[in-house]
């Protein structure tokens, strides 16, 4: 071998290799169960996505936009048999979530010559600017004054911690029919669009409540507000439909959906917007970058849904998402400091009594081959089991056995002490 070659098969990170649901670093083995960062929807190295990859890079790694706008039109095209038939549009020129919602936020103002977004407490849509301006957290805005006058946050669908202290089932559905109050006392009264996620994923992978998605649509069809669906982590079958607005959150009817994570399959950035063809409303030059629209994310895109579809991948989330739910549910029965097992598809989670407990069982999750997150960047009490959706049954037995045997341990270690539990 050539000191040349040698020099760069060793460079990089090369401690570190992927395969299937598994990661290797540094020696050591775990099940990814964050999905890298929610993003390696087809695992870390899908062969027919790596391939075409590999045969992009042989022809060339960039195009500018000019070039590729063909192949997005395909890409849309063979998108659209997984797309509710009101979707009649597409913009590919991201390559990251926040991007894509930044590019919504633009076709809402613009369609409809309104200013105000609205969205939820405890969502998160992005770390640009705009897209953290939008987002319901003080802990990502703390420190900046962040310029997007035009965001108005409404209380989340989030049941446990109801804003307006009502019981589920018996509250009117507050969160979702008092639009009115904000638009008239905490808006500028031109409210362009609501942009919602349909599982509040950073929040603590929230739930909306049975009827919360159409009561949304109607009184946003009353107030005549457009809905965008933040489906960066939603999308792409992690909640077993190819979106959640085209699944379990159905009764939504974004009339705009984002994308990004999951849609590059093994992790290649890659981002769009797709939308109702009358509000196509932006130039070129109004939404895009460099990187906008680059051969490498369009194979990664283009190949992700043909994975998706040849290999029946929506099937095997409904597959599995139930022995896994399952397991989840015994588990806490077993360990009392473990609650609240929730999700849909593959978008699991359960809470632990604190986040200092979620921080440390994290720890202990990495020493028995297993790669949970928490929520809220730490802040939050949620962890998350979302493993990517090419997952077998057997790899969800071995994914509970090992999750199983971390949960023994902290108990061991004196976990929930904080709370007065075992
Ligand atoms: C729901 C949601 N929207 C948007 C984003 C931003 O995506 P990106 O990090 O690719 O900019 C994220 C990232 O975590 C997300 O979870």
């Amino acid at each position: 071998m050539t000191s040349s070659v040698t020099e760069a098969l060793s460079s990089g990170l090369s401690g570190y290799t992927g395969e299937g649901i598994y990661l290797y670093a540094d020696g050591q083995q775990y099940i990814d169960c964050a999905s890298g960062t929610f993003n390696l929807s087809l695992g870390y190295s899908a062969k027919p996505v790596v391939d075409a990859l590999h045969a992009q890079l042989d022809r060339c790694s960039h195009l500018s936009s000019d070039f590729t706008r063909e192949k997005s039109r395909q890409i849309f095209d063979k998108m659209r048999e997984f797309l509710p038939a009101h979707i009649g549009a597409f913009w590919f020129r991201d390559i990251t979530g926040s991007g894509a919602n930044e590019g919504a936020i633009r076709i809402a103002q613009k369609a409809t010559g309104k200013t105000d977004i609205f969205s939820l407490f405890l969502s998160h849509h992005g770390q640009t600017v705009g897209s953290t301006g939008v987002s319901g957290n003080a802990f990502r805005h703390r420190s900046f004054t962040l310029p997007f006058a035009n965001s108005v946050k409404i209380p989340a669908p989030d049941c446990a911690n109801c804003f307006y202290s009502q019981q589920p089932g018996r509250c009117g559905m507050l969160c979702a029919t008092r639009l009115e109050d904000f638009v008239e006392y905490a808006s500028s009264g031109q409210v362009a669009a609501l942009l919602v996620e349909p599982v509040l994923g950073n929040g603590g992978n929230i739930v909306p409540p049975a009827g919360y998605f159409r009561t949304l649509r109607e009184t946003c069809d009353r107030l005549g507000i457009l809905i965008i669906a933040d489906e960066v982590q939603t999308g792409f079958g992690r909640t077993g439909s190819f979106f959640a607005s085209t699944g379990f959150a159905r009764e939504l009817r974004p009339d705009v959906i984002t994308f990004a994570k999951g849609a590059g399959g093994i992790g290649v950035p890659v981002a769009g917007v797709l939308m109702r063809s009358e509000l196509d409303v932006l130039d070129p030059w109004e939404h895009s970058s460099t990187s906008g629209a680059n051969p490498l994310s369009l194979v990664a895109l283009e190949e992700t849904v043909r994975y998706l579809r040849d290999h029946r991948v929506l099937e095997n989330v409904e597959t599995v998402s139930g022995p896994l739910r399952q397991g989840l549910t015994d588990l806490a029965r077993r360990f009392p400091g473990m609650s609240n097992v929730r999700g849909v598809g593959l978008m699991l989670a359960f809470d632990l009594p604190t986040s200092l407990d979620v921080q440390s069982f994290i720890t202990t999750a990495r020493e028995h081959g297993l790669i949970v997150r928490g929520s809220r960047y730490g802040f939050g009490r949620t962890v998350k089991i979302r493993p990517p959706l090419i997952i077998t049954p057997d790899e969800v037995r071995e994914l509970l056995v090992r999750l199983c045997d971390a949960l023994r341990a902290y108990h061991r270690e004196g976990a929930y002490d904080r709370e007065g539990q075992p």
